[in-house]
């Protein structure tokens, strides 16, 4: 029990860069009562990141991080993390590659969504290469942050056809709401127990 707001949800930070579709989803979903998270503090390296907007309906307190230097970035994102008494995070469509030493602070305790059957094309422009390479899938997959891009222990994968006719976008457009889906089902896979 959080004895400030009453709550005993476990307090989440997510971290954007842009449009922030899973964390709006992400938001609407941990007002509901099945939620095991609350989400109390968005972490952006972009200050015109669109999703940015979404927490200010719930009051939900933001945080734009310059990134010129990373290691301060870090430090600041640290001490940020800290004084919301942030427990756990989710990474959506953050572009950045938080190191190992940061990571070492919250192991087991990060989680993000990556447009791909991961292991299959970690990194960028996943679904051009899937396309590309004549996948007959691809889809999206949420796995705990470790040190190594796109590596750490798979949480749960949801498979998406590749149409013929797919182009990069297309897919990607098909992808997202499977995303959205998925980040709400991991998140109560991982405090299942
Ligand atoms: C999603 O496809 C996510 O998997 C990837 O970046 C995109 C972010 O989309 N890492 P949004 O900002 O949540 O709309």
């Amino acid at each position: 029990m959080d004895p400030s707001t009453g709550s005993k949800k476990i307090k989440t930070a997510v971290f954007i860069s842009g449009t922030g579709s899973n964390l709006k989803n992400l938001i609407n979903f941990s007002i509901k009562k099945k939620s095991p998270i609350s989400i109390n503090l968005i972490i952006s390296d972009n200050k015109n990141a669109v999703g940015l907007n979404y927490g200010k309906f719930f009051n939900i307190k933001k945080k734009i991080i310059d990134y010129k230097n990373k290691n301060i970035a870090e430090k600041k994102i640290f001490l940020e993390l800290k004084k919301h008494n942030v427990n756990f995070i989710c990474l959506a469509g953050f572009m950045r590659i938080l190191s190992k030493n940061f990571l070492k602070n919250f192991k087991g305790k990060i989680i993000n969504i990556h447009p791909s059957l991961l292991p299959k094309y970690k990194g960028l422009n996943t679904h051009k290469r899937a396309i590309e390479n004549n996948e007959k899938f691809s889809g999206c997959t949420v796995h705990y942050v470790t040190p190594k891009l796109d590596s750490g222990k798979i949480i749960l994968q949801k498979k998406v056809i590749i149409k013929k006719k797919d182009t990069g976008k297309s897919l990607a457009r098909r992808i997202l709401p499977q995303e959205h889906k998925l980040y709400v089902k991991a998140i109560l896979k991982v405090f299942s127990h």
